[in-house]
């Protein structure tokens, strides 16, 4: 029986158990429940979303982040938002309802904007929604229970993604006795199982037990947090180490590839990732090791041709000189805060997605791999 109240347990989730960074509760009438990410791996903390200000709160607030998840949480924040609206009436005028929905899509897209699988997630449900609204008179309950259904789809095809993309890394990863990856990129960041770290797991699954080094993450250390967390919650053996330590790893020979996720990669294979990426990327060439992005289609944006024409976001100054409640620089300091940076496509050695590897990584690669799916692709930011 899940509790209508916030549920706060120090208990851990059993080992190899998933963690479920979202989940809805109850039919088109239910709840988004969301795990609050910035309380891990201190306590398992669920809360409900009983409206979408609440959903743009904890996309803005990184209480669900990750790009997938971001998009997933976003998706069933439009069915939140449009049970607001439609509260106390049983239908009304198409225009009206294409209006709420237009306007309940337009907030949320404000939430953050680099990862564009929350564009890509809020434009298929403003698509479904435009559907549902084609009737001179819309129902509410026709609408609500429309939108919940492409949520739930969007919920659901992105956890396969991460499994078809974990089976499609491992063969990647076989030489590898250490790999390094950044932020994270696992369940956590989608719907279960992850990008990055799926490619780790699914090559545990088959027997091949890699040693991880986790980069903390500056300057929220989603690494340290999240990723060492998950990864110890499976059985992996994982060594934390500071960003500034990954040259002296790699110099060391501990790592034979580094893997990563992205939060939006342009039309020639550029891709954004959590700052530091890049980086690491550069370390990666000057010491002969394969730098790999993994990354579901949702995460491509082929309308920008490159990573010139990606969003950077620029965080709150205190994530620097005061995270986690203690001041750590002088007050007055000025701070630079991008939150993502940009890998350029000839650093990538290989893209692996759900459809299949993208190597080498170019424009003409890129697109062959992805174009079944063009017409599902995002294409604003
Ligand atoms: O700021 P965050 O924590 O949302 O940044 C997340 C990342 O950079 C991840 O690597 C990326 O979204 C891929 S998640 C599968």
């Amino acid at each position: 029986m899940v509790p209508s109240t916030p549920t706060a347990t120090s208990s851990q989730t059993a080992r190899g158990a998933a963690p479920r960074s979202v989940r809805w509760e109850g039919a088109a009438d239910g709840q988004l429940w969301l795990l609050d990410q910035t309380r891990l791996p201190a306590e398992l903390f669920e809360f409900p979303c009983p409206n979408v200000q609440t959903v743009w709160e904890a996309i803005r607030q990184l209480k669900v982040r990750g790009a997938p998840a971001i998009g997933i949480a976003a998706a069933y924040g439009v069915v939140t938002g449009m049970q607001e609206h439609l509260e106390s009436v049983s239908e009304l005028p198409s225009a009206a309802a294409q209006s709420l929905l237009d306007q309940v899509c337009d907030y949320l897209a404000t939430s953050r904007p680099t990862a564009v699988n929350l564009f890509w997630a809020l434009d298929r449900m403003r698509t479904a929604g435009t559907t549902a609204c084609a009737t001179k008179l819309v129902k509410r309950e026709d609408l609500l229970q429309r939108l919940l259904q492409t949520a739930v789809e969007i919920h659901a095809e992105d956890r396969e993604m991460c499994h078809a993309i974990g089976r499609n890394g491992v063969e990647l990863l076989r030489s590898a006795q250490g790999v390094l990856t950044h932020c994270n990129a696992g369940g956590l960041a989608t719907a279960e199982y992850g990008t990055a770290l799926a490619a780790i797991f699914a090559a545990q699954d088959a027997g091949h037990l890699l040693h991880v080094y986790v980069d903390e993450t500056r300057p929220l250390l989603q690494g340290a947090r999240l990723t060492a967390w998950e990864l110890q919650q499976r059985g992996v053996p994982a060594t934390l180490i500071c960003d500034s330590m990954a040259a002296q790893v790699m110099r060391e020979g501990r790592v034979q590839a580094v893997i990563t996720g992205a939060d939006r990669i342009a039309a020639n294979g550029d891709s954004a990732n959590k700052i530091g990426t890049y980086g690491l990327a550069v370390l990666a060439a000057a010491h002969g090791i394969p730098f790999y992005i993994a990354a579901p289609s949702s995460t491509f944006d082929l309308s920008l041709e490159s990573g010139e024409g990606i969003p950077i976001e620029q965080r709150a100054a205190e994530e620097i000189t005061e995270g986690f409640g203690r001041r750590t620089a002088p007050l007055g300091i000025e701070v630079y805060n991008p939150a993502f940076d940009v890998t350029p496509a000839k650093l990538i050695r290989a893209i692996i997605t759900e459809q299949g590897i993208i190597s080498p990584v170019t424009t003409e690669n890129v697109r062959r791999q992805l174009q079944p799916h063009g017409e599902l692709l995002p294409g604003r930011n």
